[in-house]
């Protein structure tokens, strides 16, 4: 099946090839994003791609085309798949290695479809809390995805389901997923500054927790309110709303999902399904 498309071209995953000498694979020099598509349909197709834009721009780069087109390709690759992510991923192409920017240079654009299930209703994570050790724009969604990759495989070695970032001892977000805490009945979560990703899932719950009469603060909590708090939940766009029951063998709560997480976690499956028909 056609799913891949390569700087212009629609062909099959294995026939994609990009060069040794690409930036991306040299340098880490390039951004993605993951898209989630329920019934054939992305789902806030139009946050991911704007994120795209912030993300190329704040690597001084453009976009590889235009935002019209990378839309069309991202409907195009995920055609024949009824759940599914799309990855998609700009780099700055390929040149022979010098630091700086090449200056005759086109990016490379890749975008394909893999299929995808939703969580299973009765996962929940355990975390460890790992020292957030990244850069300092944690907003732009980079492939220079080394620290997290690196805190993820101590959290699964520790036999949790993810890490917890901490930075000045305040949680900022997960490796790959934003978090949030439940304190005194309202929802906690660090502003969207350049410590975290501003998740496109994370922008989705706020709304429902809105919705819901739910009281939202954009506000970091740290290590030790974090160990207290009522409920936690993990967000992102594979993740979900995933209930996080432990955090370093220290049960959260009652150890169980909680009441917010549940009704966030129904309200947010019933929005996938409304906006994605
Ligand atoms: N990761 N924070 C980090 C560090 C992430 O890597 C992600 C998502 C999120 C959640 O963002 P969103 O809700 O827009 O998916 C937060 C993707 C899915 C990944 O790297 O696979």
């Amino acid at each position: 099946m056609t799913n891949l498309y390569l700087n212009g071209e629609y062909l099959p995953l294995e026939q994609g090839h990009v060069s040794v000498e690409d930036r991306g694979f040299q340098f880490g020099d390039g951004v993605y994003e993951v898209i989630r598509a329920y019934h054939g349909k992305p789902f806030r197709l139009s946050k991911h791609l704007a994120r795209l834009e912030q993300s190329v721009k704040g690597i001084e780069m453009a976009l590889p085309e235009p935002l019209q087109k990378i839309e069309e390709v991202c409907r195009a690759v995920v055609k024949g798949l009824e759940e599914a992510t799309i990855y998609l991923q700009v780099t700055r192409g390929s040149a022979p290695r010098v630091h700086a920017f090449p200056r005759e240079i086109r990016p490379t654009f890749v975008a394909y479809a893999r299929p995808a299930t939703r969580p299973p209703d009765d996962k929940a994570y355990t975390l460890k809390t790992v020292p957030d050790e990244r850069w300092g724009r944690c907003h732009l969604k980079t492939i220079c995805l080394l620290p997290n990759i690196l805190a993820k495989q101590k959290a699964v070695e520790a036999g949790c389901d993810e890490g917890l970032f901490v930075r000045d001892n305040v949680v900022t977000e997960g490796t790959t997923s934003n978090a949030f805490f439940v304190r005194n009945g309202a929802l906690h979560t660090h502003p969207a500054d350049h410590r975290i990703l501003n998740g496109v899932t994370r922008d989705a719950i706020l709304e429902l927790a809105r919705q819901g009469g739910v009281r939202v603060r954009h506000q970091g909590v740290t290590l030790t309110e974090a160990m207290a708090a009522e409920e936690i939940f993990m967000t992102g766009t594979t993740t979900e709303i995933m209930p996080a029951v432990s955090i370093d063998g220290k049960p959260v709560g009652n150890g169980k999902p909680g009441p917010v997480t549940l009704k966030l976690r129904a309200a947010y499956r019933e929005m996938t399904e409304k906006e994605c028909v």
